[in-house]
């Protein structure tokens, strides 16, 4: 069994689907309300999870009604939540959502993410040393962040560092990763580079290995040389939200495949993921990854 541990945050998404977005001051009447589990750790670890793999969570819920139900919900799904800690007087993350069209636009609220600190991680320390992979994203703050990528670097262990939502970092923190898992914009906003840059300029300027998601038109990926393609899955668009989750998820899992397999299957995981509503509806188990990449010889 792949053994992931996932440092990350764990959101409540509350969820609205309308047919358009509202312009600014104005009413719209939605079509469905739903409040599912998230948060872009959250949602990794479920998909890891879903995929096989032995999973620990290292994160942060709050002290008020979202809490349990959010760390019930991972461990419903066998993740291990043990180093999920509770903060006094705090909320737990929330992610408003409006979903239109099958694109979405998300506010994120942090609460008790914000306090998932170094000594957080460091206390699983003994885990990361075990793990095959660790995955972590950037609703935490940067310096446990940082920390995580210390310490699985000095263990050996590769570190997926998903920059999302991306700030600029310093050069020496991504030359710790294994991988990073940035959009276009991610990376441009990493690099401190101009969004309009080719990416694949962007990606050979990165000082680490590259995988670059490309939504619907697949990903890129680049360990050295010149950047590789691979083509996407066709599916129908409902709702894109938490498809990078599900794509860094079957990364991490795969990885030990080959880098391309790896990429392969993160894009038809991801390609599944977004035909279902919510960040973990879709969200595939290996069996139907393996059917999708029978069906569709990209
Ligand atoms: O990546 C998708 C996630 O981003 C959502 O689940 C939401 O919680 C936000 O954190
Ligand atoms: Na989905």
């Amino acid at each position: 069994m792949t053994r992931i541990v996932v440092v990350g945050s764990i959101n409540m998404d509350l969820v609205t689907v309308a047919l358009r977005f509202p312009a600014p001051g104005e009413t719209l009447l939605g079509e469905r309300f739903l409040s599912v589990h998230g948060g872009k750790g959250g949602n990794q670890a479920v998909a890891a999870a879903r995929l096989g793999a032995d999973v620990h969570m290292i994160g942060a819920v709050g002290d008020d009604a979202f809490a349990q139900s959010l760390c019930d919900g991972l461990a419903e799904e066998g993740v291990d939540v043990t180093h999920v800690a509770r903060i006094a007087n705090s909320s737990s993350g929330t992610a408003s959502i409006i979903v239109a069209g099958g694109e979405n636009e998300i506010v994120v609220v942090s609460g008790a993410n914000a306090r998932l600190e170094h000594s957080h991680v460091a206390k699983a320390q003994h885990l990361i040393a075990n793990a095959d992979a660790v995955l972590v994203q950037m609703e935490i703050p940067l310096q446990t962040v940082e920390a995580t990528l210390r310490i699985a670097h000095a263990q050996q262990v590769p570190v997926i560092l998903n920059p999302a939502p991306a700030q600029p970092l310093p050069e020496a923190w991504l030359r710790l990763a294994r991988y990073i898992t940035p959009n276009q914009h991610e990376l441009a906003t990493l690099l401190g580079a101009d969004a309009s840059e080719d990416f694949r300029d962007l990606m050979r300027r990165a000082p680490c290995p590259v995988v670059l998601t490309r939504g619907g038109e697949g990903a890129w990926f680049r360990e050295e040389g010149e950047p590789q393609h691979q083509t996407g899955f066709a599916v129908e668009v409902v709702d894109s939200t938490g498809a990078g989750d599900t794509f860094n998820a079957a990364f991490a899992v795969f990885l030990h495949e080959s880098l391309p397999i790896a990429v392969r299957k993160a894009c038809a995981a991801a390609a599944l993921s977004v035909t279902r509503l919510g960040a973990r509806g879709g969200m595939p188990r290996t069996a139907e990854v393996d059917a999708l990449l029978a069906r569709q010889r990209v």
